[in-house]
Formats: structure tokens, C-alpha cells, sequence
């Protein structure tokens, strides 16, 4: 049997990631160039290398996870949310609405939701959920010490009013820190919230295979409240979004259809 799929069953079974759902050729590709980097020699080797390492296995889970991300990624997208949609949660909802960053990475999309709900409601009156596989990760963002590049797009009155510059850093005031709960959840495999009225999920369902894909489709079917709003990434349009009960209601914002 092909020793990539050997590979997939133990990081199963050791981590509980399922490789099955991430793109294979692109993972593969990946996961080759880390283990010849670090001088192995195939993937059994590797795996041994992970199980009694943790250096080694804290890389691995690292480089797998991927987590590139910035304040107000695509800020022509953020503006939409702005005019467009959170108007219309907001209409709907009688408090502020209740919001889930599911793949929130280090932290950059979370915050950029407060900062703009701020916009709309009172700091002490705002809770969002942010959530990722990665604890790494999550880590960081409860740190929230940024580079310059980092908040190149977020506009300059949420820079000015949220940071504290530290150096060359910025550092996250705690008054939006104190807006956010992270939590550890597995998008292919934990069960998710409910009632949730802005679920953004955003630049990790390109690492995912079609039936991932289908399976994250139809689980945030289940988790949005009705009307709820689905906010996806650049590349990651539904295709015939009605096949999942949604509503194109504008370049990567999907309403979940109510019967
Ligand atoms: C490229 S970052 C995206 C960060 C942010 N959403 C953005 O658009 O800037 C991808 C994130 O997806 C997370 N991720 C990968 N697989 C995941 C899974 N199965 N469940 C939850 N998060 C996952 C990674 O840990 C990483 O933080």
C-alpha cells in the first residue's frame, strides 16, 4: 500500500487529524518537502519522527495548519459586511448578533469583527466566538502583539483607537481582547454552536477536498440561525449554492435559506 496512506491512518489515530479531507496532492507535496527538509527519509520514517519528537511533531502540526492571516483580509469584502450585511443581521438580531470565526488563526479575523461591530454596538456589549484546530495559534492571538504588515489594511481610526505600539509591534488593547472566546474546534470532526447569525470561515476551505468541503457546507447549514449569513474567502464560492439551501446574497456571502 501506498505509504502516504499508512501515514494518513497514523496522524489519525496519533493526532486526530483526518488527512483524508485535505487536498492530497497539494498535502503530500507539502508534508514530502518538510520531511526530506528535516532529513528523513520517507513518511514511516517521518511518522516515527513525529511520534518521539515533539520539535518534530510541533512542526508538523505548524506547517500543516498554515496560518497566514491579517486585519481586514480583502478590505473590500469587509466593507460589504459593513454596508450590506451586518445592517441586516443587526436588523434581525435584538442584541448584537452572535458571531463565530471559525478558522481565526492568530487572531487578525476575530478582532477585525469587533473592531467593526464596535461600529454598531458598545465594546461591553460585544462576544464573539473564534475558534481553529490550531492551539499554537490561538495562543498568539490571546497574546495579540502584531507587526506593522499585519494591520496594513485595517482602517487607521481602528489602528489608532485599539493598539498600543510596543517597538516595532502592536500590541491589542484589551478592551477588544476581552471580546473574544477562543475555543479548540475541529471543523471536520467536533460538533459546532448553534444559532449562529455571522459564521466566517474563511481562506481554509481551499485546503479541502470536495466532499470536506460538502461536509463544512452542510454542517454550517446546521449552525446558522435562520438568515443566518455564511462569509467564506476570495477563492471559495459555493458553486450552485441552493444545492445546500443558500442564498448568494453577494460575492461570498451566503444567506442560509429558510423554509
Ligand atoms: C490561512 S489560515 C486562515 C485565517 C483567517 N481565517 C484568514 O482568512 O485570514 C487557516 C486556518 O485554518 C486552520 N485549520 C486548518 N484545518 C482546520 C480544521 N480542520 N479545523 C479548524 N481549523 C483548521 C489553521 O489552523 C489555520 O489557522
Amino acid at each position: 500500500m501506498d505509504k502516504y496512506e499508512d501515514f494518513k491512518k497514523q496522524i489519525n489515530s496519533l493526532l486526530n487529524i483526518d488527512l483524508n479531507y485535505y487536498k492530497e496532492k497539494q498535502m503530500k507535496r507539502r508534508i514530502t518537502s518538510l520531511l526530506t527538509r528535516n532529513n528523513y527519509k520517507d513518511f514511516d520514517d517521518y511518522y516515527l519522527g513525529i511520534k518521539n519528537n515533539k520539535k518534530i511533531l510541533n512542526e508538523f502540526i505548524n506547517y500543516l495548519t498554515i496560518n497566514v492571516s491579517e486585519f481586514y483580509r480583502n478590505p473590500s469584502q469587509w466593507h460589504v459586511l459593513e454596508n450590506y450585511i451586518l445592517p441586516d443581521i443587526i436588523k434581525k438580531c435584538k442584541g448584537s448578533p452572535k458571531v463565530w470565526s471559525s478558522a481565526c488563526s492568530t487572531g487578525e479575523e476575530p478582532y477585525s469583527t469587533v473592531m467593526l461591530l464596535s461600529k454598531f454596538f458598545d465594546l461591553k456589549n460585544i462576544k464573539i466566538l473564534a475558534t481553529d484546530i490550531d492551539e499554537e495559534a490561538m495562543r498568539k492571538a490571546k497574546i495579540g502583539l502584531y507587526s506593522e504588515k499585519s494591520l496594513q489594511n485595517l482602517p487607521l481610526e481602528f489602528k489608532n483607537k485599539f493598539f498600543d505600539r510596543i517597538e516595532s509591534s502592536y500590541k491589542i488593547k484589551d478592551t477588544i481582547k476581552n471580546c473574544v472566546d477562543f475555543k479548540k474546534i475541529d471543523l471536520l470532526k467536533n460538533p459546532f454552536p448553534r444559532d449562529i447569525d455571522l459564521l466566517i470561515c474563511r481562506n481554509v476551505m481551499i485546503y479541502f477536498t470536495d466532499k470536506g468541503k460538502e461536509l463544512l457546507y452542510k454542517k454550517f447549514f446546521e449552525s446558522l440561525s435562520n438568515e443566518g449569513v455564511l462569509f467564506l474567502g476570495s477563492t471559495e464560492q459555493i458553486i450552485l449554492p441552493e444545492r445546500y439551501n443558500y442564498r448568494s446574497i453577494k460575492t461570498f456571502f451566503y444567506k442560509k435559506i429558510f423554509y
